[in-house]
């Protein structure tokens, strides 16, 4: 989607529909008040009414509430409500003009917001469905303009509209992929798009691994979990240098999973097409350092994503079995369906030790629990760093990918050691499934500030008006704001 800024007045906008936010106490302005429709007009956050006025096309008008109540989240809705209207008038073209709200329209904040929820409102996945000429898709709204009243800071609210495009772009993609069957998204497609992320940017590299050097390596649990599996496992490594060789490392590492069947421990059939999702975290992680590349943040950021497919068969790991992870420790496997910590224990060491990271986000569908306790509305954030876990929540804050942040404690610790090993992947009762997956992940971070994000909840059906049921593309965006946060890029 084109994104521009313009200031343009109100009847020489050049668009096929013009949307109009109104808080409570504005009024229409003077050339429409007398508009056909006007007298519909509601300013309450959500209410929509479509106005005929003397320019060519229609104006939307769009509901936004209290001033004092407007932020980033209402306008991202605001934004997906005037997209989705004018895909429903089969408009091409829309403009927006940019609410006052003071500040934040000078910051570019409320750009960036209305730019956010149209294009993650007009996506669509539908490149697998046959197209029927006799009765063609609506078109795509290919531009959006931003109007910004004379003197609102042009610039800057164009930059942060650009910004806004890019990271939003991305997210769109790590949409995609999380939409892809796996049939098609096996480990090998993910590393193949970690290269062509690569291939555009010269200060990004990949250093990818394949089976044989996993195995030599000693990365037991990706060995365990991918031995069931025809699909060859990869331990996708992404780095972006945008910083000098002696600037510190940020350390993303996203679950990719290709396919959760559960393994030997198979899930129930009902429900299980889901977990072609279960590289959600992965997604996140490759979209996200593309986005940073792209912004050209100033930092250096590696992305490490294990990829896998976790499946029953002949070959397949079984509940009881003993692997030893990379970092050395032993691990009984009395679950084979709790394969994400095991995948993740490897890269997050990997990511320490070997790449160099001083600082760990991961992200990864972890937990069936977490979906229980917060629902799709926050992901669960657990960290071992209360700076690191501030900086994470501001970034949820900020872009509505929200985060609620759960305990560490000695007591959860104790739950996850083995029987006959050090460690083991599950509790026999099951309690603070959440909170123990973290727990077990925190083996494996050589005590490094790191913060952990279960998004088994926010991946996927949110219903949020800007993103609806399926693939929610959660944490490019938020990984986009910690990282523009670190490199002090606000
Ligand atoms: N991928 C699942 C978690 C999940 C659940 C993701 C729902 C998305 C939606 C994960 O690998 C898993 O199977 N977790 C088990 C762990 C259990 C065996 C301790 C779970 O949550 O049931
Ligand atoms: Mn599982
Ligand atoms: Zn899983």
């Amino acid at each position: 989607m084109r994104v521009e800024v313009t200031s343009s007045p109100l009847a020489e906008l050049e668009a096929d529909v013009v949307a109009i936010g109104l808080c409570d106490d504005d009024e229409l302005p003077d050339e429409l008040a007398e508009a056909p429709g006007a007298g519909d007009v509601k300013t309450a956050f959500r209410k929509t009414a479509t106005l005929f006025g003397e320019r060519a096309g229609r104006v939307l008008v769009i509901g936004l509430g209290e001033r004092g109540e407007l932020d980033g989240e209402n306008l991202r809705v605001a934004g997906a409500l005037a997209a989705k209207q004018a895909g429903g008038a089969s408009a091409t073209s829309l403009a927006w003009v940019l609410p006052d709200c003071g500040e934040r329209v000078q910051s570019g904040e409320t750009a960036a917001a209305l730019v956010e929820g149209t294009m993650l409102a007009t996506h669509r996945f539908d490149r697998f469905r046959s197209r029927d000429p006799e009765d063609p898709p609506p078109p795509d709204l290919e531009s959006l303009q931003l109007v910004a009243a004379d003197g609102a800071g042009p610039a800057q609210v164009e930059e942060e509209a650009t910004k806004a495009r890019v990271t939003t772009e991305a997210a769109n993609r790590a949409r995609d992929l999380q939409q892809l069957p796996s049939n098609i998204k096996n480990p090998a497609y993910l590393a193949a798009r970690a290269d062509e992320i690569a291939q555009d940017n010269d200060a990004m590299e990949t250093a990818t691994l394949g089976p044989a050097e996993i195995a030599e390596r000693g990365m037991g649990g990706i060995v365990a979990v991918s031995a069931g599996s025809a699909q060859e496992p990869r331990l996708i490594v992404l780095r972006y240098r945008g910083a000098s060789d002696d600037a510190e490392t940020l350390g993303l590492v996203g679950k990719g999973v290709t396919f959760d069947s559960g393994g030997i421990s198979i899930k129930p059939s009902r429900g299980m097409q889901e977990m072609k999702m279960d590289m959600s975290g992965g997604a996140a992680v490759l979209e996200a350092v593309a986005a940073i590349g792209e912004l050209g943040l100033p930092l250096n950021v590696v992305g490490v994503v294990p990829a896998v497919e976790n499946m029953p068969s002949g070959s397949a790991t079984r509940p009881g079995d003993i692997i030893t992870q990379l970092n050395g420790k032993t691990v009984e496997i009395n679950d084979t369906d709790a394969e994400g910590r095991l995948i993740l224990a490897d890269a997050l060491t990997y990511c320490v030790r070997e790449l160099g990271a001083v600082r760990l986000v991961d992200l990864a569908t972890l937990t069936g629990s977490v979906v229980v306790a917060l629902g799709s509305t926050y992901s669960a954030l657990i960290s071992n760093d209360d700076e690191l876990a501030e900086r994470v929540e501001g970034a949820a804050e900020a872009t509505g990918e929200l985060t609620w942040r759960l305990p560490l404690h000695p007591e959860y610790k104790e739950l996850t050691k083995g029987t006959v090993a050090d460690l083991a992947n599950v509790s026999p009762k099951r309690k603070a499934g959440t909170i123990y997956a973290a727990s077990f992940l925190e083996e494996f971070v050589d005590s490094k500030p790191w913060a952990h994000l279960d998004i088994a909840g926010t991946a996927w059906d949110t219903d949020r008006e800007y993103v609806g049921k399926g693939a929610s593309g959660y944490g490019v965006r938020l990984l986009v704001a910690l990282a523009r946060e670190l490199s002090g890029d606000n």
